[in-house]
């Protein structure tokens, strides 16, 4: 049985509480130019890259919740991990130095870029967050167990230099680490019903959202609130990194432990749960001539600027399945634009070059 109303909804998202970190709510407009190029569903995009925090993005709508608990628990530093360039990283970094708090990041190697500060790197750097480096097996995303020994280590370094450290499992998505429920995943209830109040007043109802997916907590947010809802608007996961099979076992977990953390009436059942993974294509963070095609087009018709490893996959995939009809003409799409443009810049060598190929072959 889906809740009564949008707003029953929200009054249960409210009883977790949470730090002022973002805007909201994040813009939403229609791709007028996409729209018409492609001549099929009415694609429009929700601006979660505009959330404000260090060049925004889709972490800080976890963060809200994930700070509020470091400051309950009286910690005064976290430690987190992802690949060099995470946008997960530095969003932490910045939404902790706000609260007085000391980020500690580990970030893995997982391709090749050079050490050079750039993009998230640099904003990292200038954030003062404690960097550790390691490497990784390049074009494959780095998984929680690769992480747990080093990610122990530094947490007993960082007690050992008077710190109390909150462990922030990756991405803020599963619950894990010092933390206890998904909260990050609460982010992205919130985030739909927030879509679902832009979606009366624009009177337009969504039949999908489509996003990329990486650690599962923004594609399980959003169906545990899809299903609150009455389950009507189908998530689709553009992964970047995972196979389905297991992935979307993981995205079911982390969606069902929201719904129970927030006692919804309605649980995600497997069914609901959308996961496409044939748009890694090179592998995870790998820029190839397919995702600069698609920075250069979207850029081109819509003004707007994707970033390389996560939402230029996303946007490749929904261009794809509109032309495959995967979609009706009558449908409307909802784009999640979930962030990640300070990547742009460390890859800016590979894209030019892809941009000049294209040139020269005109
Ligand atoms: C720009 C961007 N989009 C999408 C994602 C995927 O979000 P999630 O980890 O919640 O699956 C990430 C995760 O790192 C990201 O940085």
């Amino acid at each position: 049985m889906p809740e009564s109303s949008i707003n029953a909804l929200k009054s249960k998202i409210e009883l977790f509480p949470r730090v002022d970190l973002i805007h909201m709510p994040t813009p939403i407009n229609k791709m007028e130019h996409l729209t018409k190029e492609l001549g099929g569903p009415e694609i429009y995009i929700k601006r979660e890259d505009l959330t404000g925090l260090a060049f925004g993005g889709n972490k800080s709508r976890k963060l809200q919740y994930i700070i509020h608990d470091v400051l309950d628990k009286k910690c005064d530093a976290v430690v987190t991990w992802a690949s060099l360039q995470s946008n997960w990283c530095l969003q932490t970094a910045a939404a902790a130095r706000k609260f007085g708090i000391t980020p500690i990041l580990v970030l893995f190697k997982s391709y090749d870029l050079p050490d050079e500060y750039d993009g998230n790197m640099l904003l990292d750097i200038i954030l003062d967050a404690e960097i550790k480096i390691r490497d990784a097996e390049k074009g494959r995303v780095v998984r929680p167990e690769d992480a747990e020994d080093v990610v122990e280590e530094v947490m007993q370094e960082a007690r050992k230099n008077g710190y109390t450290p909150y462990n922030i499992p990756l991405g803020g998505s599963m619950a894990g680490g010092s933390m206890e429920k998904p909260i990050g995943s609460i982010g992205y209830v919130e985030s739909f019903v927030e879509l679902e109040v832009q979606s009366q007043y624009l009177n337009v109802d969504f039949d999908y959202i489509i996003h990329a997916t990486g650690s599962g907590g923004t594609q399980a947010g959003l169906v545990a609130g899809a299903c609150a809802l009455g389950g009507r608007t189908k998530i689709l996961g553009i992964s970047v990194s995972e196979g389905k099979e297991n992935f979307s076992k993981l995205v079911l977990s982390i969606a069902r432990d929201t719904a129970n953390a927030l006692k919804l009436k309605t649980v995600p059942l497997s069914s609901d749960i959308l996961v496409f993974d044939e748009y890694i294509q090179d592998g995870y963070g790998i820029v190839n001539k397919g995702v600069v095609d698609i920075l250069r087009f979207i850029a081109i018709k819509e003004g707007i600027f994707l970033d390389p490893v996560y939402t230029s996959k996303a946007m490749y995939a929904l261009i794809d399945l509109v032309k495959k009809g995967y979609f009706s003409g009558k449908d409307k799409i909802v784009f999640y634009h979930t962030g990640g443009t300070p990547a742009l810049f460390p890859n800016k060598g590979l894209i030019t070059s892809f941009l000049r190929d294209n040139k020269a072959r005109a």
